[in-house]
């Protein structure tokens, strides 16, 4: 079993669903709401403990309600969380906009105690970090933490992947610290400067990222699958009706990790995480939806 430690923020995703987003001023009829966990890095963490990994998750929380969810999700799933209690904040609430006839989504999130984490804390779990074979983080704790545990994963050795959403204008060589970086289109955009709808885009793209000194770039684009630079497109599996697509990047990251800690190839990793993504986006909320690996193993 491989180690990973993913750094991140926990949230709790007040979810909508509904025929349209509300205009501005506009009070709309929902359809119907769920409270549940959320949160990039702990969406990560859960995709990448279900399916099989040693996981450490670090972050920080309130001392709330929103905080024991986050402790009894982790616990259930096997995750070992190295996660601060701050007085003095709260732990974050995303609002989650699904629209019922897609699945597709529109998200604000607010990171509370998850926004006070510090590269100072980094260097606080540096022995947890260079003790894994993966390290994994995004971009919804502050930047000065992600690049110092970036750091110190990349000079011990440690696997590093940047999923950087949500999308942001990155530090000068912090792209350089990355063996793998997982944006979507958007991000891509955001990182490149290039829009990408299509492979050829996509491949465009991916050049960039790598004169910007990715060690491999992976451009995740929903239904298309994803682009694997030096291989090309890896497609997308389809595992039924799509119901609701929050966490679907996440579930490919978190697969995707966990593949790589047992040391897959980085094709069948990707190939992994197109999988545990699409089964996902068959079931409802965000960590609710990560697949266990037997179900991954079944569709691969
Ligand atoms: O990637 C999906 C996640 O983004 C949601 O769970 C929400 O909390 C936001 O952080």
């Amino acid at each position: 079993m491989g180690k990973v430690v993913i750094l991140g923020v926990f949230v709790a995703d007040a979810g909508f669903r509904a025929d349209r987003m509300p205009r501005m001023g506009e009070t709309l009829l929902g359809n119907s709401f769920s409270l549940g966990p959320g949160g990039k890095g702990s969406n990560q963490a859960m995709a990448c403990a279900r399916s099989g990994a040693d996981t450490h998750f670090i972050t920080k929380l309130g001392q709330d309600d929103f905080a024991e969810m986050a402790q009894a999700l982790w616990d259930n799933a096997g995750i070992t969380a190295h996660a601060e209690r701050c007085a003095d904040s709260y732990t974050g609430a995303a609002f989650i906009f699904v629209l019922e006839s897609s699945g597709d989504n529109a998200i604000i999130v607010s990171p509370g105690a998850g926004a006070t984490i510090t590269a100072a804390d980094m260097d606080t779990q540096a022995d947890l970090i260079r003790g894994a074979s993966v390290f994994v983080t995004q971009l919804e704790q502050p930047m000065d933490a992600a690049i110092r545990a970036l750091h110190i994963a990349k000079e011990a050795g440690v696997a590093t992947i940047l999923n950087p959403a949500p999308a942001a204008a990155l530090p000068d060589g912090m792209l350089a610290l990355c063996d793998y970086v997982t944006p979507n289109e958007t991000e891509t955009e955001a990182l490149t400067g290039i829009a990408v709808a299509t492979p050829e885009d996509a491949a465009h793209a991916a050049e960039r990222l790598c004169e910007l000194g990715v060690g491999t770039p992976i451009i995740t684009m929903g239904e298309q699958g994803a682009y694997l630079q030096g291989h090309g497109m890896v497609p997308a599996i389809r595992a039924g009706n799509v119901v609701d697509t929050t966490g679907a990047g996440d579930a490919f990251n978190g697969g995707f990790a966990a593949a790589l800690s047992r040391c897959e190839t980085t094709l069948r990793a990707v190939q992994i995480g197109c999988a545990t993504a699409g089964l996902s986006v068959t079931r409802a909320g965000a960590a609710a939806s990560m697949p266990n690996w037997d179900k991954v193993e079944r569709l691969l």
